[in-house]
């Protein structure tokens, strides 16, 4: 039978929730995490299960791309300290991949509930695949959601979270499959000045006034 009960799922915009967690790396309140950066927090299902090891072993093996971009990773699943520490320390023997970002040790599923991470009709003890992009403001920015059995992309994490950031910086939008150092998207006029003076301007890779691109200098 479907499990109809409410829980909480936070959505884009909204600010993160706030709580105290036991991590791989000690104890953290989230609203003093990664202070002036960006959060990746992102959850697995389960410790020494094969597609999360793959996951894992993905973002540790790329989180110079992640320091370059200011941004903290926070991992999370449903599982004891104790069980996070002897994953990472597997893994590490097996493969020389060292998990050296903080795992939030959700025994009690306090985080994975108030994020929404708990989908009871998925699975009612383990945390979906979820990835949360939180600002330097703790705004949530963009959330990923993919079941247990599906890997994610840590091409398109990547690829999204330095969308946000460049959108932000520059006050463009991002078009299909954008990738840094492509054309962006300028926003539409608000008034028929502005689109007179659009319709004017060449240096615009124009289909109308309503969709120009620009490169970024
Ligand atoms: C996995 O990571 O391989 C996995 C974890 C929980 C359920 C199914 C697959």
């Amino acid at each position: 039978m479907e499990n109809t009960e409410q829980i909480s799922m936070p959505r884009i915009g909204d600010l993160a929730p706030d709580f105290e967690a036991v991590t791989t790396k000690g104890k953290i309140k989230f609203s003093e995490f990664a202070k002036d950066k960006w959060t990746v927090m992102f959850s697995h299902p389960a410790d020494f299960t094969p597609v999360c090891t793959t996951e894992m072993s993905g973002f540790a093996v790329r989180k110079s791309e992640f320091d370059a971009l200011n941004t903290e990773l926070l991992g999370l699943s449903i599982d004891s300290i104790h069980a996070h520490l002897g994953w990472v320390a597997n893994v590490k023997e097996k493969t020389g991949v060292y998990f050296d970002f903080p795992i939030i040790a959700d025994i009690d599923m306090k985080v994975s509930k108030l994020y929404g991470m708990l989908q009871p009709n998925e699975s009612e003890t383990a945390a979906v695949r979820a990835v949360f992009f939180i600002d330097p403001s703790k705004k949530i920015r963009l959330i990923m959601y993919y079941p247990l059995n599906v890997g994610r992309n840590m091409d398109e994490i990547l690829r999204v979270l330095d969308a946000l950031q460049v959108s932000d910086k520059h006050k463009v939008a991002m078009p299909l499959d954008w990738k840094r150092g492509e054309k962006v998207i300028v926003p539409p006029p608000k008034t028929l000045d502005e689109m007179t003076a659009r319709m004017a301007d060449s240096s615009l890779d124009k289909i109308d006034f309503y969709l120009a691109k620009k490169e970024l200098l």
